[in-house]
């Protein structure tokens, strides 16, 4: 299965060599003895505060999240045997996620967390051409995904490096695992001029959701991660290390 992810990056031009925290997002002291309870705070709060994106830090807004594109071919043996391509792709609700558990190994340089993000909705154009269930399908229109409580499991590895005489780190791989609640899929257009059709395939697809999603888990875990790393690397490109983390 071969899966196409296209992610559009603005660049600013800044001629400033290093950043601080953007104000209200607190700065953890690894000798603090609430420092895992500071950090996921502190990770929290940067979460929503730098959903409206940072120039200085070169973080674009995720309020909506933008994606161009993505697109998953055929995938044999599988409910929905149907190529598909998102366009246009807009994620909402990600800036409200709960950061439940944030855990940093600093030796190793591993980084492990938790979030529940309650209402993540996805708006896009589709298309889909192959078979759904057991029917021929070839349409395109606008979607909307609705996903509820989305629980993650974040597994980032990292590098610490020197850059003109200050400590940083880069995120090397980012792995996610992704446990959605309740799914809700929503396809204008999939049948049409057959509303009856359409109706009973939305009663079916949102019926076995979460089956499906299994079924795109892959593609899903792979886009979230590769959209992560990205926005963490942006960040802790431009930030020190000791910005983030006192003494
Ligand atoms: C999204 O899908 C829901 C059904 O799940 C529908 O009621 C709603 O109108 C759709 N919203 C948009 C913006 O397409
Ligand atoms: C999400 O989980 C919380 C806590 O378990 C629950 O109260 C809430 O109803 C759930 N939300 C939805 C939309 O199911
Ligand atoms: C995180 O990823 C590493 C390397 O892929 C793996 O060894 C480890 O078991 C993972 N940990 C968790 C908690 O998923």
């Amino acid at each position: 299965m071969k899966v196409v992810i296209v992610l559009i990056s603005y660049t600013f031009v800044v001629n400033i060599s290093c950043f601080h925290l953007p104000p209200g997002i607190t700065t953890c002291s690894k000798s603090d003895p609430d420092f895992d309870e500071c950090l996921r705070k502190s990770v929290e709060d940067g979460v929503y505060r730098l959903s409206t994106g940072d120039k200085h830090l070169g973080v674009v807004p995720y309020e909506p999240l933008y994606v161009a594109m993505i697109s998953v071919d055929e995938n044999p043996g599988a409910t929905v045997r149907v190529a598909q391509k998102f366009l246009n792709i807009k994620i909402h609700g990600l800036s409200l996620t709960k950061v439940k558990k944030f855990k940093v190994d600093f030796d190793s340089c591993y980084i492990y967390a938790e979030t529940l993000s309650p209402l993540v909705r996805t708006e896009a154009e589709y298309e889909l051409k192959g078979q759904l269930l057991i029917f021929p399908v070839n349409a395109k229109g606008n979607s909307n995904v609705t996903t509820t409580n989305l629980s993650i499991e974040h597994n980032i590895t990292c590098q610490r490096y020197m850059k003109r005489g200050k400590e940083y780190i880069h995120l090397n791989s980012y792995k996610i695992t992704a446990k959605p609640e309740g799914i809700t899929y929503n396809f204008d257009n999939l049948f049409e001029g057959n509303r009856r059709l359409s109706e009973q395939i939305h009663k079916t697809i949102n019926e076995r959701a979460l089956a499906i999603f299994e079924e795109v888990r892959g593609v899903t875990e792979e886009s979230y991660s590769l959209i992560f790393k990205e926005i963490g690397n942006k960040i802790f490109n431009r930030i020190p290390f000791s910005e983030i983390f006192k003494d």
